[in-house]
């Protein structure tokens, strides 16, 4: 395909994640979601329209929460480059972990996703997704409509482990009473987390993180994603729609959504070329967060890409200049949009 994004779009998502997680740092433990959350918003979207590509998103933000975002179906990159640019889809979540970032607890996390145009599932106005997810070894053997004791056999069986010894991630929820006391039943260790979904989905995917599973209802836009991390590392999610209540259960069905159905990573993201970047915020068990020194900052991140398969962790050093630089480029960029309109 001529203009399919090709492997250097990769290093750009990390750009872009970088300069959130750059933003975001300095509202860590500010208790201001929102001001967060916008910081985040606007240096992520300055950073992908320099991006050379042409852009929508179909997974955005702050719908749920009415937090500042990038909002589902914008135009973004650099399209007017003057060459043929690569169509893309892109799934964003400037923070993803907003609270744990008010609060300065771990694992909130900057994270962006491209795949070709028209290759995304666009979860509509369902919240949440009911979401199994696994790490290659158990890639073929989980199904998310069995019994939550048969999918534990099966991920230890093809982990090589006893049930007892997987650890399984779920959100710390009342609706997921039934599901952890589930868990519990087949003595399987449990790690309950309060925020964050998409970090031990990719953590599952990984050797030594002490993931072996994800589990659980968490967000529809988390789920698109992680099963975009989860098709570079080879690993599989499988996801349900869980409408909150009957009336959000017949708006999706009047919208077409089969609420039964069951998507698999191939069906959330649709193409064999999808890029994915994260980059933490606050420290956490898949990455460091944003650090200071003397000399300006430090961020760590992830950057994968599915056809290949390779995965790359990057540490940078961002020098104090060049970060007070970027910053008021940057206002002075929102503030010539603004004007524009
Ligand atoms: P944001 O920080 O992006 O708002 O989301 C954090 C998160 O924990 C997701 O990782 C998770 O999928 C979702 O929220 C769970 O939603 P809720 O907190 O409503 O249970």
């Amino acid at each position: 395909m001529s203009n399919a994004p090709d492997r250097n779009i990769g290093l750009e998502l990390v750009r872009v994640t970088e300069s959130a997680a750059l933003a975001a740092a300095p509202w860590m433990g500010r208790n201001k979601k929102n001001e967060a959350d916008k910081a985040a918003v606007d240096a992520m979207r300055l950073m992908l329209n320099t991006v050379e590509m042409d852009g929508v998103i179909v997974i955005g933000e702050g719908e749920k929460d009415k937090a500042p975002m990038l909002f589902n179906g914008e135009r973004i990159g650099n399209y007017n480059a003057g060459w043929d640019v690569p169509k893309c889809d892109l799934a964003v979540d400037p923070i993803d972990g907003t609270r744990p970032l008010a609060l300065g607890l771990p694992n909130s996390i900057a994270v962006v996703a491209l795949a070709e145009r028209g290759s995304m599932f666009f979860p509509g106005p369902i919240v949440y997704m009911d979401k199994l997810a696994v790490g290659p070894e158990a890639a073929g053997v989980i199904d998310l409509n069995a019994p939550v004791a048969d999918n534990l056999n099966a991920i230890a069986k093809a982990k090589g482990k006893s049930v007892t010894e997987l650890v399984v991630v779920v959100l710390d929820r009342p609706r997921h009473e039934q599901l952890i006391s589930e868990i519990r039943a087949t003595g399987a260790r449990l790690k309950l987390i309060t925020d964050g979904d998409v970090a031990p989905s990719i953590a599952a995917c990984l050797p030594n993180t002490g993931v072996d599973v994800l589990m659980g209802a968490g967000g529809a836009p988390e789920a698109v994603v992680s099963a975009s991390a989860l098709k570079c590392m080879r690993g599989e999610i499988h996801a349900r729609l869980y409408p909150r209540d009957e009336k959000e259960k017949l708006l999706a069905e009047e919208m077409g959504y089969d609420t039964n159905r069951v998507y698999t990573s191939a069906e959330l993201v649709k193409s064999d070329n999808v890029f994915f970047a994260a980059t933490g915020i606050t420290d956490g068990e898949l990455m460091r967060g944003v650090h200071y020194s003397s000399q300006g900052a430090t961020t760590e991140s992830l950057a994968m890409r599915s056809s290949s398969g390779t995965m790359r962790r990057i540490i940078a050093t961002h020098r104090t200049e060049k970060l007070q630089q970027i910053l008021s480029d940057q206002k002075e960029r929102m503030a010539e949009r603004e004007k524009r309109g």
